[in-house]
């Protein structure tokens, strides 16, 4: 896939809060598609740009050099954890930065990647001329951790189903665990996406008031899991308050509950921050009927304020 089908959300709200500034730096710890680093580059700002997954560094780097090919290039790439922006910013020798993004989860390239096993709609066909991967992965970054597949074939019944109860809220955890476990005792253990897909349908009634795939929230749970979303996200909010200059600004856009509570505590409760979102900010109507998956965004924004409060 060379073309990045991924539409960036809430990019004029996430503009506003971050109101880039020519020459100062930004750092975009979920570049993606690239959507959120190009509108700061266009306003004259310079990002370093993190991914945990190396196909979309490259293709997005790709993209955005031909964009901005004249001098100095304002993009600096690195194939990382953004938990791990701080040593980015060692690296490039940057002690602080202007302002702060994630915009976290996945993008639509990957969901539409049938070989990553993040969709529940496909075990798919392979979106790049590579081997074939018919595994259920789920990892933003394949050259590290464990699989969607090793955990399910891992893990004991208990603790399957304390995490499809604790990061998919799934009512039905147990019964889906249970029957996961049953399946490797006989010998046909889940390995793809469809196979997760049909027996969570089978353990999850369809609820007429919502509409979404009863297996939504199980593969959320299990790609929250073997990425340690929250551990990242946790750990990033930490370090946030030394790397940020007075009067800099963290924008962090999130896609459900768990991650959104995080934020909302990390800015609330810090001694550090000014929230500068009284309530999270959503995605307008118009922009939803163009990008459904603008439907479940919440964007907090926060400002370093010049001496932590007492
Ligand atoms: C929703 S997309 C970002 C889209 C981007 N803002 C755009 O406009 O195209 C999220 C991206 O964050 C990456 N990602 C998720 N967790 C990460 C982490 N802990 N560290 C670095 N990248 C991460 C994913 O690989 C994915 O490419």
């Amino acid at each position: 896939m060379s073309e990045s089908v991924h539409v960036p959300v809430l990019l004029r709200e996430v503009l506003e809060l971050l109101n880039p500034q020519a020459k100062r730096v930004y750092v975009d710890g979920t570049l993606g598609g690239g959507g959120h680093t190009e509108a700061l580059c266009k306003s004259g700002a310079r990002v370093i740009a993190l991914d945990r997954d190396a196909s979309a560094l490259n293709r997005t780097e790709q993209r955005l050099r031909s964009l901005f090919s004249g001098e100095p290039f304002p993009i600096r790439f690195a194939h990382a954890n953004y938990r791990f922006f701080a040593e980015a910013m060692e690296m490039l020798h940057i002690e602080k930065i202007d302002g702060f993004l994630l915009d976290l989860g996945l993008s639509s390239d990957q969901l539409a990647d049938g070989q990553r096993g993040f969709s529940f709609d496909c075990d798919g066909e392979p979106v790049r001329p590579e081997p074939v991967r018919p595994e259920l992965d789920m990892r933003f970054d394949t050259s590290e951790g464990h699989t969607a597949r090793e955990l399910l074939a891992t893990l004991s019944e208990t603790e399957i189903a304390n995490v499809i109860y604790q990061f998919g809220e799934e009512r039905h955890s147990r019964r889906i665990a249970r029957k996961i476990v049953e399946a490797r005792e006989r010998g046909e253990p889940i390995n793809t996406a469809r196979q997760l897909a049909e027996l969570v349908r089978r353990c999850v009634p369809k609820s007429r008031k919502n509409p979404i795939d009863p297996a939504t929230r199980t593969f959320q749970a299990l790609r929250i899991a073997v990425n340690d979303e929250l551990g990242a996200l946790q750990s990033a909010l930490e370090q946030l308050p030394q790397r940020l200059v007075s009067g800099g600004v963290a924008a962090i856009i999130s896609f459900h509950s768990l991650e959104d509570r995080l934020v909302k505590n990390a800015f609330r409760d810090s001694r550090y921050w000014k929230p500068i979102t009284a309530k999270p900010i959503t995605a307008s109507e118009e922009e939803i009927a163009r990008n459904p998956r603008a439907r479940s965004a919440k964007l907090r924004g926060a400002m370093r304020l010049s001496e932590p409060q007492s």
